[in-house]
């Protein structure tokens, strides 16, 4: 048995179970945000989706806002005949009023039901929307509820507000923010763990060169910082280590990171996005477990790169004027801790939350100012 993965999700149970699902994430077939969306890309993205679910995937990841609801709509035409086989998770944004958001959804979906709704963030009022997404579950709208970008706070509070079942985060070789709290909250509270941008976004496919991309406008990837300046560089640094490392797995690269995903405990389902039938097929590939000398090789690989930071004794100095975050950062600069860490130890207080990459991004602007040993 899988350690930490949950059995039973109750009404979703018979879509997932041990070992983990590996979920078709519909974000990029919802043909905006992810560079060109022309007739022959339509076309393309349609039939990825049909050929996922023929293919056997029964769990699918979408939401109101990809696309403009054109993922919803896609979904809907494509797998309306097989509406029973198949599960549908989608979410309310965290400023929309449920009953009107699913219902639009549902309309886009031609379905009387979704198998899971999920609040896409936790922002100022989530309790209120959660108890309206218990409402629309208990009328028969909505299967099972869960969350989505919370803290491991919320997450804890949300199980005393409503029976939710899942938590959805991110989750790759490189963003493991959520092995340090949400992981095992969910563990401890036996939700579901539902893991997003397994491949970061395409970056671990390998199939960036040396220099960061240029998409085109319009594309959400233009704004995530590790396809930018020094984070870009450390990344495909690893990308280049870990080739030798997939090879020896006998995988690709994409299908060593979703594999590598697939094997950590307390993982449930793997969402990975896909624009076409090709990379359906690859990303099928890495539902499988990895030998743990594989998974020890590439947590290595990481490791040796990332290395935690030290601040010099002019940074404690001068971090005596600055902001309270920048305080608390530079104040665990030793060396050794993980930025990880140092991001869940803020976050901890209840307060704004942190994420490693923030720790990252400030760390690199104090290495441009010598403020690093
Ligand atoms: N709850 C949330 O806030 C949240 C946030 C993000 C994502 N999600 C969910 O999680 C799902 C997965 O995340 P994501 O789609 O953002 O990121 P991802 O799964 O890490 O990356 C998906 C993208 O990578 C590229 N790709 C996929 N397979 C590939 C392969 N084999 N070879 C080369 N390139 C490949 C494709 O884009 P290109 O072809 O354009 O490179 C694809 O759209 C989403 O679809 C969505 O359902 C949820």
């Amino acid at each position: 048995m899988h350690a930490g993965a949950r059995m039973n999700f109750g009404p979703l149970s018979r879509f997932t179970g041990t070992p983990p699902v590996l979920g078709f994430g519909a974000w990029a077939v919802g043909g905006s945000g992810w560079g060109s969306s022309g007739q022959n890309d339509a076309v393309a993205r349609e039939a990825a989706v049909r050929h996922a679910a023929d293919r056997g995937i029964t769990w699918f990841d979408t939401a109101p806002t990809y696309g403009n609801g054109a993922s919803e709509m896609l979904l809907g035409r494509v797998l309306r005949e097989r509406r029973e086989a198949i599960a549908i998770a989608t979410k309310v944004g965290p400023r929309d009023d449920p009953r009107t958001s699913l219902e639009a959804s549902l309309r886009r979906l031609g379905s009387e039901y979704v198998d899971l709704l999920q609040l896409h963030e936790a922002l100022p009022g989530w309790e209120a929307q959660l108890e309206q997404l218990h409402e629309l579950q208990e009328r028969g709208k909505a299967r099972a509820i869960g969350l989505c970008n919370a803290t491991h706070l919320q997450i804890q509070r949300a199980t005393e507000i409503a029976p939710i079942v899942t938590y959805q985060g991110a989750y790759n070789l490189f963003d493991r923010d959520a092995e340090e709290r949400e992981i095992p909250t969910c563990q401890q509270q036996g939700l579901g763990f539902l893991a997003y941008r397994p491949l970061a976004s395409g970056l671990l496919s390998g199939k960036y060169s040396a220099s960061p991309p240029t998409f085109v406008p319009g594309d959400h990837r233009s704004a995530i910082y590790w396809f930018k300046g020094a984070e870009f560089a450390r990344r495909q640094q690893v990308i280049e280590r870990l080739r030798p490392v997939a090879q020896r797995a006998g995988l690709t690269l994409a299908a060593l990171a979703l594999a590598w995903v697939y094997s950590r405990p307390g993982v449930n389902i793997v969402l990975a996005g896909a624009r076409t039938v090709e990379q359906v097929d690859q990303n099928l590939r890495g539902a499988t477990r990895l030998e743990p000398d594989i998974v020890r090789s590439i947590d290595a690989i990481v490791a040796a790169q990332f290395v935690p930071a030290r601040a010099t004794p002019t940074a404690h100095a001068a971090a005596a004027t600055w902001g309270e975050r920048e305080r608390f950062i530079v104040a665990r600069l030793d060396g050794r801790m993980r930025y990880e860490t140092i991001a869940a130890e803020w976050t901890d207080r209840g307060d704004k939350p942190m994420i490693a990459a923030q720790v990252k991004v400030f760390v690199d602007r104090l290495a441009e100012q010598g403020f690093i040993v």
